[in-house]
């Protein structure tokens, strides 16, 4: 999988300053196919892993993008068919009404799968931008068809949008 490493090493390159304390930074350069210069900064050691979140190795981190919520809404067409902001208001998909912070499968009247609702998740800014990538993949078993979002700055942008639309 193609990432852009360029783009946040700056930012990735502090975070593991600032991890170093977190013992043994196992700067551990990822897999071969990766040929950018700058990959050893990619694996910050004591970052926060949630448990589904490095599937494929190194991740991704949302705080290395800046996020555009007044973009990331044009990216939200996409989640509107099925879902609005609206407390209490479900369509297809569940209301997102404070969505940020909010445990998985916790609107009440919801019919939610089985998968969502006993994932543990929380959806914190990182998780969702993981989620919204490859749903399916992120939570085996969903009902949420949705293929995701692959661009990883619209992406960011979208979760940017949730972020402001959870205040
Ligand atoms: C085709 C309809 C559909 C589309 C399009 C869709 N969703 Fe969903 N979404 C669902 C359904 C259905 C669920 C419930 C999943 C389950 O129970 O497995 C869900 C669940 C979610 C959840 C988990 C909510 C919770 O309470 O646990 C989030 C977050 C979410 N969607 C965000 C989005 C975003 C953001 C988009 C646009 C990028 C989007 N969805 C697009 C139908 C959709």
């Amino acid at each position: 999988m193609k990432r852009n490493f360029l783009m946040g090493a700056a930012a990735l390159a502090s975070l593991a300053t600032l991890s170093a304390c977190g013992g043994g930074n196992n700067a551990q350069a990822p897999a071969a196919t990766e040929t950018e210069a700058a990959a050893p900064v990619e694996t910050p050691a004591a970052a926060d892993t949630p448990a589904a979140a490095a599937a494929d190795g190194a991740k991704l981190e949302y705080a290395s993008f800046t996020g555009d919520a007044a973009a990331g809404e044009k990216v939200f067409a996409a989640c509107r068919t099925c879902h609005v902001f609206d407390e209490g208001v479900n369509r297809v998909g569940p209301s997102l009404h404070k969505v940020v912070g909010r445990s998985a499968g916790s609107v009440a009247g919801f019919s939610y799968s089985d998968a969502n609702k006993n994932s543990g998740i929380t959806w914190t800014p990182q998780v969702l931008f993981e989620y919204l990538k490859d749903p399916k993949a992120y939570v085996p078993g969903t009902k949420m068809a949705f293929p995701g979002v692959k661009d990883d700055q619209k992406r960011a942008d979208l979760v940017a949008y949730l972020e402001a639309q959870s205040k």
